[in-house]
């Protein structure tokens, strides 16, 4: 039986190029979607998951992800004072129990790679997940706990995949299975933004996966890869050799949020899926057409 899954790494301290000037004073993941912060659904879907304990891995200018997820007596006095007890509620949700998160300063943007392996001292010797939070998932069980499920079924190592757009390989890391049957299979090979054309499948890295504490030696010594950064699929290719690597093709959507459009078809599919707010939003949408 594997160790449970309680801890998660999320990077958050991307510059946000895609979506500036509007990422330039918000940290990208607090971007609203509807009416909450994408790391409001993020951290949702990793409590979904069983997560105890956040771990985020921030950058310099990224004070505002704190202060989100710590109280505002100023704001909640207010709300409390005129009766507004629906959208305390919804300000109080996203609150961390005493202990619940940290916060990792990673001082120079080197990549993906090197964002979890500043996570190492924090979440020690366990299996942990990492989330990457502008990759935005609608799915029922969320796409986490999907992960988790698998990960209790296979042990090893997860990471979540799905097909990618034609002609969009080259934008992700992308992996090579052993056989397809079903939507869980053992890999046998990854590779970070290979060429168009050299791709050893269309299935792309979405962005959440469970790995072995082990990952972390690997990482504190790996060589720079695509783009100059030290990336996480090659660290993860390196421990492959020695470990299990499962990938599970994952039931939703995802969204990218990292990017203009996908920020857009986000904000609009996550207000049609609201109860409160799917007429309006149909309506709005509708007349704009
Ligand atoms: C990172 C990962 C990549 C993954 C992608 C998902 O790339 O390195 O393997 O497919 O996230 O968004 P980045 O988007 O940081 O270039």
């Amino acid at each position: 039986m594997s160790d449970r899954v309680k801890t998660a790494v999320l990077p958050v301290a991307g510059l946000g190029t895609r979506v500036l000037p509007g990422a330039k004073t918000t940290p990208k993941n607090l971007l609203n979607i509807v009416d909450r912060p994408i790391l409001s659904y993020i951290v949702e879907e990793a409590r979904a998951a069983g997560i105890e304990h956040f771990v985020f891995i921030v950058g310099r200018g990224q004070g505002a992800i704190e202060d989100y997820f710590d109280s505002n007596p100023e704001i909640e006095g207010t709300l409390e004072a005129k009766g507004k007890l629906d959208i305390l509620a919804d300000v109080r949700r996203d609150l961390p129990k005493p202990g619940e998160m940290s916060f990792i300063r990673q001082m120079a943007p080197l990549g993906l790679g090197h964002a979890v392996w500043c996570a190492r001292h924090v979440v020690g010797n366990q299996p942990f997940a990492v989330v990457l939070p502008d990759m935005l998932m609608m799915a029922k069980p969320p796409a986490l706990a999907q992960a988790v499920a698998a990960y209790e079924k296979v042990g090893g190592n997860i990471v979540v995949v799905e097909a990618a757009p034609e002609g969009e390989t080259n934008k992700y890391g992308i992996v090579a299975l052993d056989g397809r049957e079903g939507r869980l299979n053992r890999m046998t090979g990854m590779v970070e933004k290979p060429p168009l054309g050299t791709e050893p499948s269309n299935l792309l890295i979405s962005g959440r996966y469970i790995l072995q504490p082990e990952i972390f030696n690997i990482l504190e010594t790996q060589e720079r890869g695509a783009g100059g950064e030290i990336q996480l699929t090659d660290g993860m290719f390196h421990l492959m050799k020695t470990q299990a690597f499962h990938a599970l093709e994952y039931e939703g959507t995802t969204y990218d949020c990292g990017d203009k459009i996908g920020l857009l078809r986000a904000n609009v599919a996550f207000a049609l899926a609201r109860p409160d707010l799917a007429d309006a939003a149909r309506k709005a949408i509708t007349e704009l057409l």
